[in-house]
């Protein structure tokens, strides 16, 4: 693959969780290392949209990049950076508003599905433009590829629309960013109901101590029956733990399966959670370590945003040019 320019990012609301591990920050460390150009955002205006609770809101900034840095992002290959602390984003994201209906906006199923999932009920408005809002932090970047999982794929095509939009009205500024799916299984949370997240409390943090991973594996929801065989349909829960097992042993499913031929659920659960640990014990350690240096971290978040404000603060000049906002005879 010819070497890309990759905008990928996440919402400050916590610490991220295997879930997180799975689906993207595995995949952002492979395209760091194959020398594409990684922008990661730290989306905190994002957070706001279903939300107004602020106190812990540095805490979770700090934890999503010991997050992102125990897992192998390194910075001098990937830029982090703050989406807040980058006015080109708030300024693009006002322009491009102007070429999208309310109608169009209201089309987007996944904001749809995040207002529900708070149970508050009424959409605010910056949840309806937060697709907007994506687009601009996509195309201020000219990102290339952005990674998603299936529910990003309507910003994602909102994205596109709106730089034709804008392309069309303006004259050609954007290109149109593609979408790069992750191939990797969701994993389940281990409640076996729904995906593993944060505020449904059924997830292993990358932050967990071993005693918290194994607990909470000793206590993850089971199917009856004994044996520990992969069937999806009839074993959810189990599968689950299974597809687990395999994904950070690397053993194969059917080789796991051999492997418990006449033993329990306990045996299994007790050596998934060492399974778990094993994958997780270099990740806490380097965790543990960027934690203990603040200062660093906080290095890490200010040149990296001061990165992103002149790579986009270059984007708004062609943006302000074409659009004929660059006022040259005002602003020379
Ligand atoms: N919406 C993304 C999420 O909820 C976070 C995000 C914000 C993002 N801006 C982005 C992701 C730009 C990719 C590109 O996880």
């Amino acid at each position: 693959m010819t070497k890309k320019r990759i905008l990928t990012g996440d919402r400050p609301t916590g610490p991220l969780h295997l879930g997180h591990y799975v689906g993207s920050l595995q995949n952002r460390v492979v395209l760091q290392n194959e020398g594409n150009e990684l922008f990661i955002i730290i989306a905190d205006f994002q957070t706001l949209t279903d939300r107004t609770e602020t106190e812990h809101a540095e805490e979770y900034v700090y934890e999503l990049l010991l997050d992102y840095l125990s897992c192998g992002i390194h910075p001098e290959k990937a830029t982090i950076f703050l989406q807040s602390r980058v006015p080109a984003l708030a300024e693009l994201s006002m322009y491009l508003s102007m070429l999208v209906t309310v109608a169009r906006a209201q089309q987007n199923p996944t904001i749809k599905e995040e207002t529900k999932a708070t149970g508050k009920g009424a959409m605010s408005l910056g949840m309806l433009s937060m697709p907007i809002s994506q687009a601009a932090d996509i195309l201020a970047f000219n990102a290339d590829l952005v990674p998603v999982g299936e529910d990003q794929l309507p910003h994602l095509e909102q994205t596109r629309d709106v730089a034709r939009a804008f392309n069309r009205t303006f004259g050609v500024v954007f290109k149109e960013p593609q979408p790069l799916l992750s191939k990797a299984p969701r994993l389940m949370g281990l409640d076996a109901k729904q995906k593993m997240s944060k505020s449904r409390g059924n997830a292993i943090f990358l932050s967990d101590s071993a005693d918290a991973v194994a607990q909470k594996i000793k206590s993850a929801t089971t199917d009856s029956g004994k044996e520990i065989i992969y069937d999806p349909v009839h074993k959810p829960a189990l599968a689950n733990l299974l597809i687990m097992y395999h994904l950070f042993s690397g053993k194969s499913i059917p080789d796991i399966e051999r492997m418990y031929t006449g033993k329990g659920y306990a045996d299994f659960k007790a050596d998934l959670a060492d399974v778990v640990n094993a994958f997780l014990e270099p990740i806490r350690r380097a965790r543990g370590e960027f934690a203990r240096d603040k200062a660093y971290c906080a290095l890490v978040a200010r040149e990296g945003t001061q990165r992103a404000c002149e790579e986009t603060e270059g984007t708004m000049r062609k943006v302000r040019s074409a659009m004929r906002y660059d006022y040259p005879t005002i602003f020379r």
